[in-house]
């Protein structure tokens, strides 16, 4: 694996300015929230670093690296290309950054939409990325940075409602396994606030 650092200037002339910036958002609040949770600092810094090393790559280049490193495009990825950039970021992770942890691959990879039964390290980066510091403010941010800090299970089911209910609001296709996370983390925060109306 590179350093941080050479991941850092490598990556710089890989993303926009702003895709930067929000990046470095991302590496501060997943650190932070790794401390708080007990996750391995420095793969909640390197996963998130590299969680949008894909994104800014243009929509042939996408395809075209799709193909390559054999990342699958589903129906969905198909029909709005941007949704490959977990799966392909986590790629491009291994081969042009040199990271050989599964667990930080995952993390890249799951980040966009999410998935069941995801490990603290992969609601980290999905967290942070929804509530770094340079975000734009919007409805459901607060609530999501409180939850951050409170029970990552509820971050999740906020999160994921809030973006679900996004796509459909902009007639956007939705991934199956974004509704699957949601119906999961649902399910999960229903126990936990019967258990905290137990107690
Ligand atoms: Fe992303
Ligand atoms: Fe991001």
């Amino acid at each position: 694996m590179l350093s941080f650092e050479t991941m850092e200037r490598k990556l710089q002339s890989a993303l926009s300015l702003p895709r930067y910036i929000h990046t470095m958002g991302v590496v501060k609040t997943a650190v932070k929230m790794a401390k708080k949770w007990g996750v391995d600092v420095d793969e909640a810094r390197v996963a998130a670093l590299l969680h949008d090393c894909a994104k800014d790559y243009p929509e042939e280049m996408k395809r075209r690296f799709c193909k390559e490193f054999h990342v699958p495009l589903d129906e969905t990825m198909q029909a709005c290309i941007d949704l490959c950039h977990g799966p392909l970021g986590a790629e491009v992770a291994k081969r042009e950054y040199g990271v050989t942890d599964e667990a930080v691959c995952d993390a890249i990879r799951y980040h966009t939409t999410g998935r069941p039964g995801m490990s603290d390290l992969e609601k980290i980066i999905f967290i942070a990325d929804y509530i770094e510091p340079n975000r734009k403010p919007f409805a459901g941010l607060e609530e999501g940075r409180a939850l951050a800090y409170e029970d990552l299970d509820l971050a999740m089911e906020q999160i994921l409602k809030d973006t679900i209910d996004y796509v459909k609001e902009r007639k956007r296709p939705l991934h199956h396994l974004s509704v699957e996370a949601y119906t999961y983390y649902h399910q999960k925060g229903k126990e936990i606030r019967k258990q905290n109306q137990e107690t």
